[in-house]
């Protein structure tokens, strides 16, 4: 339903999205994974068409965001990061606006905005003025106008970011009804946001995809045992390697020790814990115990959380190494408002 292909995007100074390609079957929720400034949102806007690509393509249901691009828009909804609502206008009047606009004709706009009030449980509110529903009110007309048509696909932006947690699961279940007419990319910076609710998760880092896998297998290490990796230093004197293996594979838990790397005065191991096993604890305690220095102990494979951190730093690690790049955060300019 969607395909990327060495998509780039160059914003003057900053390469925002870097060469990523994917492709979304349709009918699945994936989830755009990443930290604020990865490039969630630029790559949102080229396939909804706001911006063209420097490079590479993408097509929707076969159609490409450059040449065709209204056959594109026709397919897609786009809840933006901060919906384009008005907050002067009722909620009805406002959704029968944009389903004229979406070039629904004149005799279908009534039924349709009923139906979308319905299916986004806001018909008890359709006679309000936008400005006076709260937030996650207001989130539920933003993803009723990107229905409005009833497009194939459906990109979300960040949909439960601002909300409070009672909003925040009835967005998610809102979105859950939804995937099986549609095919769903939501973006977000939280990972149990797409534990809950996808399928295919894209991780997506400086512009870079950095995995792509189900959640469940990259959340199935989660329910595995866990792995730990400690660097351990001689405080004074030189290491025993065997001395040092020897010590934690005592560690009450410990299933597998495998040597990782050394370096002048330091080793590193890691440490697979029996299933069920917490071993981190234990761990510190002997090393600590047997005089040495516990430089990093560090569990491995873990949540989708620890592998999101781990791809990251090593991103870092590298960008840092090569030259003194500002950080995304520093280097964040304001948004154009659509
Ligand atoms: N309109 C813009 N002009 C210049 N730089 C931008 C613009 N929009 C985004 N950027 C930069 O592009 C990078 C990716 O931003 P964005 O796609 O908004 O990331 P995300 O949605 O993942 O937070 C960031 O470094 C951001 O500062
Ligand atoms: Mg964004």
């Amino acid at each position: 339903m969607i395909k990327v292909e060495g998509l780039s995007k160059r914003y003057a100074r900053t390469l925002a999205v870097d060469n990523i390609s994917f492709e979304v079957q349709k009918g699945q929720i994936v989830g755009f994974l990443g930290p604020n400034g990865a490039g969630k949102t630029t790559t949102m806007r080229v396939l909804t068409c706001f911006l063209p690509p420097s490079s590479g393509s993408a097509q929707v249901a076969g159609f490409d965001v450059l040449e065709q691009p209204l056959e594109v828009k026709k397919r897609i909804g786009y809840l933006p990061e901060t919906p384009p609502l008005y907050p002067d206008m009722e909620v009805i009047e406002y959704l029968t606006f944009v389903a004229k606009l979406k070039g629904l004709s004149n005799a279908d706009v009534p039924g349709r905005v009923r139906e979308v009030c319905d299916r986004c449980a806001i018909s008890h509110v359709s006679a309000k003025l936008i400005g006076k529903l709260s937030k996650g009110y207001r989130q539920r007309v933003g993803l009723a106008q990107a229905i409005l048509h009833n497009p194939d696909v459906l990109i979300l932006d960040e949909p439960t970011s601002g909300l409070d947690p009672k909003q925040i699961i009835e967005t998610r279940e809102l979105i859950k009804s939804l995937a099986g007419d549609h095919t769903i990319i939501l973006s977000t910076h939280i990972l149990s946001e797409v534990e809950e609710s996808c399928e295919q998760v894209i991780i997506i880092n400086q512009g870079k995809i950095v995995a792509q896998d189900t959640v469940e297998n990259l959340t199935a290490r989660l329910r595995g045992s866990e792995s730990v990796s400690v660097e351990i230093r001689a405080s004074g004197g030189a290491l025993n390697q065997s001395d040092v293996r020897q010590k934690l594979e005592q560690v009450a838990g410990v299933g597998h020790v495998v040597l990782k790397d050394t370096r002048d005065n330091r080793v590193t191991y890691e440490v697979e814990g029996l299933p069920g096993r917490s071993i981190r604890a234990d761990l510190a305690r002997t090393i600590v115990g047997a005089g040495w220095d516990l430089n990093e102990l560090r569990t491995v494979g873990m949540s989708l959380e620890d592998i999101f951190l781990e791809l990251t730093a090593a991103e870092k690690r590298s960008a840092r190494s090569t030259d003194s790049t500002p950080s995304t955060d520093a280097n964040e300019t304001q948004e154009i408002k659509q």
